[in-house]
């Protein structure tokens, strides 16, 4: 084969393959076209350079250098159609995304109803100047029934109506138990400081009461306790009533209903109405001058009012839940709302 023949070949390829490089719109096209110039068996690359075997001896330094010359040109018009497809993909992904669609959230974990509630309350009463105090959830009789007036004859103190801990009863004098209110904490902050005394306690306590709808083994309450030298029951009614109020967001009406506790004289019952209807949100009343006895308090000196409330019912009526044992599922879809 003459020089000329050859060169024009090697011309000839690198406008074919360049055209069909550059014409490749798809990466399955410039595949096509790559296995039809650069194919490693029957390229037409490979082809052609069988004819440089063919060339005189004296024209083959140059032949050969120019077959490397094409080769390389074709091999680069490879690369870049490969670069410009994967740059329009880029484009393409670029174009397609809509920034006014919504994005894919990630679903963060939150706070427990029960305990949103148990914050806010704190918060509430932080407002009103009371201290937050928190008190153990395993007593002694001292603390959950003796101080608080409540004598041995008393039907709360019955051991069906307790948890009574076994082991703890076994091996010591005064038996423990889980605490069955939050009064508990009356007695523990009043025996550890002089009046006066502004404080709340939000905490678990357990009796064993079947689950149903308004029940459970376990829950939570808010325990109020405000001792100085002049306080009245209307100062109670108006600290309950700023309470309900400003957890539910609207003015809640408070009714007393005369009642009985060992450790409050006089006692009451206190109910809410909010939207219709009047529910029963705990007791209160005045501290009992044995309590204050009880703690080195001199009745003459101070007096006190108390309270203790339902966090599970303060809480349910808020949501509109008709079943307090929901919040005890961990159910997600039922958490997730709160
Ligand atoms: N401890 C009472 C109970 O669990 C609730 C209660 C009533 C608390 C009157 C008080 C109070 O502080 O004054 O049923």
């Amino acid at each position: 084969m003459s020089l000329d023949a050859f060169l024009s070949e090697l011309g000839q390829l690198t406008t074919d393959a360049t055209a069909a490089f550059s014409a490749a719109a798809d990466t399955e096209s410039l595949e096509s076209a790559r296995v039809e110039f650069l194919g490693a068996k029957s390229g037409q690359l490979k082809t052609v350079q069988k004819g440089l075997g063919t060339v005189d001896k004296a024209d083959k330094p140059l032949a050969g250098k120019s077959f490397n010359e094409t080769k390389q040109k074709v091999e680069a018009a490879f690369e870049e159609a490969g670069s410009r497809l994967a740059g329009s993909a880029i484009r393409q992904e670029a174009a397609d995304f809509d920034p006014t669609e919504p994005g894919r959230r990630t679903r963060i974990g939150h706070a427990h109803p029960i305990t949103q509630t148990i914050e806010e309350l704190k918060d509430i009463f932080g407002r009103l100047g009371f201290n937050v105090v928190e008190g153990p959830e395993i007593e002694d009789e001292w603390h959950n029934f003796e101080a608080l007036n409540i004598p041995r004859s008393h039907p709360a103190r019955d051991p069906l109506e307790n948890f009574y801990l076994a082991t703890a009863t076994r091996h010591s004098d005064s038996p423990l138990l889980l605490r069955s209110q939050t009064s508990t904490v009356q007695i523990r902050v009043m025996e550890n400081t002089p009046p006066p005394v502004r404080i709340v306690s939000l905490g678990r306590v357990y009796r064993p009461d079947t689950a149903d709808a308004t029940h459970y083994p376990m829950f939570h309450q808010i325990e109020g306790l405000l001792v100085d030298k002049q306080v009245t029951m209307a100062d109670l009614k108006s600290v309950l009533r700023m309470l309900c109020s400003s957890y539910l967001g609207e003015d809640v009406h408070v009714r007393f209903r005369t009642s009985f506790f060992p450790f409050t004289e006089p006692s009451v019952e206190v109910d809410m109405s909010w939207h219709g209807g009047w529910i029963e949100m705990g007791g209160a009343g005045m501290v009992d001058p044995n309590v204050l006895r009880a703690v080195g308090y001199d009745p003459d000196e101070v007096i006190g009012f108390a309270f203790g409330l339902g966090v599970e019912r303060l809480c349910a009526r808020r949501h509109a839940v008709r079943d307090i044992r929901e919040f005890y599922k961990n159910d997600a879809r039922f958490l997730h709302q709160f």
